[in-house]
């Protein structure tokens, strides 16, 4: 069944957002508008929300919901485009508050077509977008071996990933791997560490969606933007569920409160050029949210703001 999707940390992203009316705001990731909706309250018919989503899916929802609302818009793009898409708006440096909650939506997770799901039979995908990119299956039909076993590790720190990557060459030598549960089912059958909490195939999923989606370097990519767009005095929320976004969002953070990220950012422009941030929060869900929506259990929701 196909779950309505729960905004996480809707008061505490809210209120770290600030919100006023007559602001600019941008949503990152729509997803299925729960944080769009409380700020476009806020916002009471003034202001403006420009909304991001690469799913089309999500697209659609945001019409159907907001679509005839003069003071929001949604735009079908990649979030990693932030500073090019507040330049075609015109809306660079004068942002009041940028939110990205980051990862997959309920929605995505529980319709098993979009194949993100091991719990769920489905053609093997993961693409949020899937007009754009390879699916998982077209991957994992011509990817080396130390590839498969390096995603795995890197994004899933899966500690059985050689194991997993190479059942998963052998395997395809017989049959194509397109399905969820028969992937899932390869990863359960590989011998080695498990936990006693998550399903075998959890770190796996997990690693293989990041990969195929470039989560990570669309999360680099916005942050390095994110100073340029916002205001003076602008706020920037980002909420993750896993320790590698956490680790990037802070680390962004600490090193961009003095004058602009260095390394691993590459391809940071000069410190002095972007304008800093200040820290101003780290945020856990209540344990209350944590019983209702398990969902938030692993979530950081990181505030900052940017500096005159
Ligand atoms: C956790 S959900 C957001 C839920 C939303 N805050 C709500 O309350 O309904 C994440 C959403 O962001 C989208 N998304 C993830 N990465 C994206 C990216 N790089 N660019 C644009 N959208 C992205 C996903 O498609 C998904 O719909």
């Amino acid at each position: 069944m196909i779950q309505a999707h729960r905004p996480v940390m809707l008061e505490e992203a809210l209120a770290g957002l600030a919100v006023r009316p007559g602001g600019i705001y941008l949503d990152g990731t729509f997803g299925r508008g729960g944080h769009s909706g409380a700020i476009l309250q806020a916002l009471a018919g003034t202001g403006m929300l420009h909304a991001l989503d690469r799913d089309p899916a999500a697209c659609a929802e945001a019409w159907t919901r907001f679509g005839a609302l003069p003071n929001f818009r949604i735009h079908a793009r990649n979030f990693g485009e932030l500073g090019a898409i507040a330049a075609e708006l015109g809306i660079a440096g004068k942002v009041d508050g940028v939110l990205l909650d980051l990862g997959v939506s309920s929605p995505q997770l529980d319709d098993a077509a979009r194949g993100f799901s091991f719990a769920q039979d489905g053609p093997l995908d993961m693409r949020m977008d899937p007009r754009s990119g390879e699916s998982a299956a077209q991957w994992l039909a011509h990817a080396k071996e130390a590839e498969i076993a390096d995603v795995l590790w890197r994004y899933g720190e899966e500690r059985n990933s050689r194991r997993i990557a190479r059942r998963i060459v052998e395997t395809r030598t017989q049959a194509p791997i397109v399905r969820t549960a028969q992937l899932a089912a390869l990863i359960a059958a590989v011998p080695g560490p498990r936990s006693r909490t998550i399903h075998p195939a959890t770190r796996s999923f997990q690693a293989i969606r990041i990969f195929i989606n470039g989560e990570l370097e669309a999360l680099e990519s916005a942050l390095q933007a994110a100073p340029s767009v916002l205001a003076p005095g602008g706020r920037l929320a980002v909420i993750s569920f896993h320790s590698l976004e956490d680790r990037m969002v802070k680390r962004f953070l600490r090193e961009a409160g003095d004058g602009g990220p260095r390394e691993p950012f590459a391809v940071a422009p000069p410190a002095s050029r972007l304008p800093p941030l200040k820290r101003i929060a780290r945020v856990f869900p209540s344990e209350a949210e944590v019983a209702e929506n398990p969902r938030a259990r692993s979530a950081v929701l990181r505030i900052a703001e940017r500096l005159p």
